[in-house]
């Protein structure tokens, strides 16, 4: 596995910038470094109050060249982790962004930073955008995160699809490192009705094992912008996350001594 990793739904809501900051501030916290991007104009990452002299300089005024890309970089009142935003973006800077990620600058500016940490996480927006597409073009792996609702279902074969074809044509690199189910509803028959048939169509080590429960806790950190373990009792709230971050490091280390030889995704296509 290579340490760029991006977290993608073809839904949006489903949870995807919640597991990015948790589980990338879980790494950190670990004592990984970390890099969080935020590929998502209107993800508001980079917004989060824990940060230390917070800039509101981004991606894309390192490509326009306003900053170097040290001074668009953010960290942790606690060190744990880097934070990299989108920067402040109007409507046409979004187009603009987009028009860069098309030519390849908005990939080539993340890869650099690839080089300083050891994961670069990419929370990004929903569905296969422009920005998506740029940004699975540099990736080497992509976590999906759905939710057991019926549309999840429906929509995964076409997001597997873009995988699969950008894997083909234009990134040879790019794995499906795994599945994170959130917002479950254990109590709910519908939801365990959806897991189960969710769980037909992809092969088993496909999913971690870890899945997220509906929380208003989680809510809650969001709203605050803070990641969970920083929240009162967040200790204990914080173990899904915790959790993902092991088998993250799990899945990476059954990768280097080859004991799964092929990437989880090869039975999906
Ligand atoms: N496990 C959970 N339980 C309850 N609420 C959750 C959970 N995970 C995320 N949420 C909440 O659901 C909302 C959507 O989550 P989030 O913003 O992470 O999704 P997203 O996939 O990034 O959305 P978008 O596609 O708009 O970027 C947020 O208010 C968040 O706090
Ligand atoms: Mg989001």
């Amino acid at each position: 596995m290579g340490n760029i990793l991006m977290i993608a739904s073809q839904k949006g809501g489903v949870g995807k910038t919640t597991v990015a900051f948790n589980m990338a501030y879980s790494l950190g916290k670990m004592g990984n470094s970390v890099l969080l991007v935020d590929g998502d104009p209107q993800g508001g990452v980079a917004n989060a109050s824990n940060l230390k002299d917070r800039t509101a300089l981004g991606i894309l005024d390192i490509i326009t060249g306003k900053c170097t890309p040290e001074e668009a970089v953010q960290t942790t009142r606690d060190g744990s982790m880097s934070v990299l935003g989108v920067g402040e973006l109007s409507t046409s800077d979004i187009f603009l962004l987009e028009d860069k990620a098309r030519n390849g600058e908005l990939g080539a500016i993340i890869k650099e930073f690839a080089g300083k940490y050891q994961y670069v996480i990419i929370d990004t927006p929903a569905g296969v955008g422009t920005l998506v597409s740029s940004l699975m073009q540099i990736s080497n792996d992509l976590i999906l995160v759905i939710n057991c609702k019926t549309f999840s279902l429906r929509s995964l074969p076409i997001f597997l699809r873009t995988i699969k074809e950008i894997k083909d044509n234009h990134n040879d690199d790019l794995d499906l490192n795994g599945v994170i189910i959130n917002m479950f509803r254990s109590e709910s028959e519908y939801e365990k009705n959806i897991l189960e048939q969710i769980k037909k169509v992809f092969p088993r080590e496909v999913f971690y094992n870890t899945i997220i429960p509906n929380s208003d806790y989680f809510e809650k950190a969001s709203m605050y912008s803070v990641p969970v373990s920083m929240m009162p009792q967040g200790n204990i709230a914080s173990k899904p996350f915790i959790e993902l971050a092991l088998e993250l490091k799990e899945r990476e280390t059954k990768n280097i001594t080859g004991e799964t030889d092929e990437d989880p995704s090869m039975g999906l296509f």
